[in-house]
């Protein structure tokens, strides 16, 4: 009788897998996940994994949760899925309110500061910034902002992969290719620190947020951009940010200040602020549920997607304002609706999901367990200085990242084509722990369940990696 196929084998038969060179792909056999418990995971032949990587930055309080198991069967013997166009669904309804209520600042802010309102429900990082995009160039066109909105975001953004998203975005390798579809949006500089453009942080073992001597340089390149445009009797729709840490940039942290200072500038000029939260946000990369809230500032646009179900299901948020959603008000004839939605929008096993993660993420046990990661990724990471092909160690939160490089004197970087990042991660993997480089830059992002002890052994995998490898 002929043995049926293996997963791996229907894999490289059938699959095309996101972000992935399929030639390389198919010259290996794949890690076949199959099994999770907390931050580990376990795959065909039983092998264990630590998930430094939560699953591409979805996974918040660790894998196979009974809290959010539980929530999902519930709803499950339910309902698993009915249609936000004409009709409500009770977990839907409430994590409105939910996000609505944690959106909220807890300190005070400034009184200009806008008020989240409403939230507009999608699948994914890439549609929760596309709904961001367009209700953002409508609402310019409706009040009277601007007859043809232009965005403003930084370089290397990466805001998904729709078409407004990767207008917005500014990575070349991924985006160049498709310039003739997209729409024209500016750029300017990120701050960061590690190569700034000013040379205002030589290189020292230590993030190179820490040792700068600048006075934000890269802040009046911001105001310069907003200054020209005014100066063509012109404004931003909106400035597209990352607030916190750019993750698909190469996991750039921003210094403390940046994003308030940046923020204000847009504010000046009337241009609306969308937070690209997706990765930074419940939690992930600061101490605040949102990174943008760290800094004080309040977006006119929230999207919120990866750790919103906790990493189980596909669902994203975009929050807004009650005046961005008065400006689609109308009667029915006047065509003033947002016409913009998607089958699995409200998606009521995602929202079930998603009530128990916000719960879990504000219970006491959560709070300490992020402040006990964030303090293990700190200290058991310092080890790593000591390795010549580190050029830069930089955290924000539960976010850490390394970047390798050829020469840690003159940051000479490793050129793409060595693939060092993937190399140092295929070892990791060989030992035990699971992540996925953006090129050069190692990425540590574990689960907030994380223990001690294992994130010892992720900086234990990683450090013998680089050594073996660099
Ligand atoms: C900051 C940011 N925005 C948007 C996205 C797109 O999210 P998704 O892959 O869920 O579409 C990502 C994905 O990595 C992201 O990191």
């Amino acid at each position: 009788m002929k043995n049926s196929p293996s997963a791996g084998q229907l894999d490289h038969k059938y699959l095309w897998h996101p972000f992935t060179q399929m030639r390389d792909w198919l010259k290996t056999e794949p890690i076949i996940l199959e099994r999770g418990k907390g931050s580990l995971l376990w795959d065909n032949t039983g092998r264990k994994y630590i998930d430094a990587n939560s699953s591409i930055w979805t996974n918040l309080h660790g894998h196979n949760h009974p809290k959010i198991n539980q929530a999902i069967g519930k709803q499950l013997d339910k309902v698993s899925h009915v249609s936000a166009l004409g009709f409500a669904n009770t977990p839907a309804a409430k994590l409105g309110e939910q996000l609505i209520r944690l959106a909220k600042p807890r300190s005070r802010f400034p009184k200009t500061e806008p008020h989240l309102a409403k939230v507009f429900y999608s699948d994914d990082g890439s549609t929760a910034t596309e709904v961001a995009i367009k209700l953002a160039y409508e609402h310019a066109r409706r009040t009277g902002r601007a007859r043809t909105p232009r965005f403003l975001s930084l370089d290397g953004a990466y805001h998904g992969d729709t078409i407004g998203a990767v207008s917005a975005g500014h990575i070349d390798l991924f985006h160049k290719a498709y310039s003739g579809m997209l729409f024209k949006t500016d750029r300017v500089a990120s701050p960061y620190c590690y190569r700034c453009p000013f040379n205002k942080a030589k290189p020292e073992r230590a993030d190179a947020r820490k040792y700068r001597k600048c006075n934000m340089e890269c802040v009046d390149l911001v105001q310069q951009k907003f200054e020209r445009r005014q100066k063509i009797g012109k404004n931003y729709a909106a400035f597209i940010v990352e607030p916190g840490i750019q993750g698909p940039a190469g996991m750039i942290a921003q210094p403390k200040g940046w994003l308030a200072k940046v923020a204000a500038i847009a504010r000046e000029h009337g241009t609306q602020i969308v937070a690209d939260e997706v990765m930074t946000g419940l939690g992930r990369a600061s101490s605040s549920y949102f990174a943008s809230h760290a800094e004080k500032v309040q977006p006119d646009f929230l999207c919120i997607a990866k750790g919103l179900t906790g990493g189980y299901l596909p669902m994203a948020a975009t929050l807004t304002t009650q005046a961005v959603f008065d400006a689609f008000l109308g009667e029915y004839e006047e065509f003033k609706t947002f016409y913009h939605g998607h089958s699995f929008t409200g998606n009521p096993l995602g929202a079930a999901a998603s009530l128990a993660s916000l719960s879990l993420l504000e219970s006491k046990k959560t709070s300490q367990q992020r402040v006990r990661l964030q303090k293990s990724l700190k200290s058991l990471s310092k080890p790593l200085w000591k390795l010549d092909a580190v050029g830069d160690i930089r955290q924000s939160g539960g976010v850490l990242a390394v970047e390798l490089v050829a020469d840690w004197k003159t940051r000479k970087p490793f050129p793409l084509s060595k693939q060092m990042g993937i190399r140092v991660c295929d070892f990791m993997a060989k030992q035990g722990v699971l992540t996925r480089p953006i090129g050069n830059v190692i990425v540590v992002m574990p689960p907030f369940c994380t223990t001690q002890s294992q994130v010892k052994k992720i900086f234990t995998a990683l450090q013998a990696a680089i050594s073996a490898t660099t």
